[in-house]
């Protein structure tokens, strides 16, 4: 280790966010570092979503800054918003893949939107990246005409369209059965080594964390808060907090967490 500060891809510090007069977090600070796979994880409502949200501008925090590269992005003008944008990919909650569009054209609109390339090099661009989600040649079909782990993984090609420093994903393996959550959990890995992006990954899937998250922060309803930071396997062992080990320790098939499930129940139409 070099004796300088250590580079942060993200830093945010002592936010607050929330919707109206209701708070959903608050006081929230954490580092999050080039290459890592951190999850932020905790049960259906402590406000999982909300973070990713305040995170990736689309919600203005309370108080609080979250910077990126040392930018404040808190603080940033239009044109600095929008170059740091541009270094992200997200992967929302329920997908947003325009029904409408074939996948090729979802996966073409960040390009349309952010760059000026020609048509047939956006056609490539499209081509490469179903190609590494595997799903090379269905670029002609609609949503609907996938299954939910293809969604996941158009929605993931049209993430990486921009080659985004950054990706942040909002439970990868909601609603997909354990099988093709794990195929999803190896495509989470291998964009990582190919492509060294660093991600800020939502979930409360039990498996997936520990098989996937190099760092985790526990989110808690009751706290507003991060009340616990570690490696899974770490927290899962020592943390003292019976809320930590508890959710770190429970059978994932168990029925308290099919309750969980469902009353975090994602909205799966495609818009
Ligand atoms: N658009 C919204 N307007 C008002 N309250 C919201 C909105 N979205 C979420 N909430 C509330 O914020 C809290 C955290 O929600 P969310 O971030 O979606 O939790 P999680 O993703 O961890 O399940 C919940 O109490 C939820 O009801
Ligand atoms: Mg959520």
């Amino acid at each position: 280790m070099k004796n300088d500060t250590p580079a942060t891809v993200i830093e945010v510090k002592n936010l607050a966010c929330g919707y109206g007069e209701t708070v959903v977090l608050q006081e929230i600070s954490f580092a999050v570092h080039p290459q890592e796979l951190l999850f932020v994880i905790g049960g259906s409502g402590c406000g999982k979503s909300t973070l990713l949200r305040c995170l990736i501008g689309l919600l203005k925090p309370f108080r609080g800054d979250v910077a990126y590269f040392g930018k404040s992005f808190t603080t940033a003008d239009a044109g600095q918003r929008r170059e740091i944008l541009k270094t992200f990919g997200v992967l929302y909650q329920d997908n947003a893949l325009w029904s409408s569009m074939t996948l090729a054209e979802n996966v073409s609109l960040p390009l349309e939107e952010h760059t000026s390339l020609p048509r047939s090099e956006r056609a490539e661009i499209v081509a490469l990246k179903l190609t590494q989600v595997g799903l090379s040649g269905s670029g002609d079909l609609f949503p609907s005409e996938l299954s939910g782990g293809m969604k996941k993984r158009a929605a993931l090609a049209r993430a990486l369209a921009l080659d985004p420093v950054i990706v942040f994903f909002d439970e990868p393996s909601e609603g997909l059965d354990p099988i093709t959550s794990r195929e999803m959990d190896r495509l989470i890995l291998q964009v990582r080594e190919t492509l060294g992006t660093t991600m800020v990954i939502v979930s409360h899937q039990l498996s997936s964390i520990f098989r996937l998250a190099d760092r985790v922060i526990v989110l808690d309803h009751e706290a507003k808060g991060i009340i616990a930071e570690g490696t899974p396997a770490e927290l899962a062992a020592t943390s003292t907090d019976p809320r930590v080990r508890d959710f770190l320790n429970q059978d994932e098939d168990s029925p308290k967490r099919m309750n969980q499930h469902l009353a975090g129940g994602p909205d799966h139409s495609s818009k």
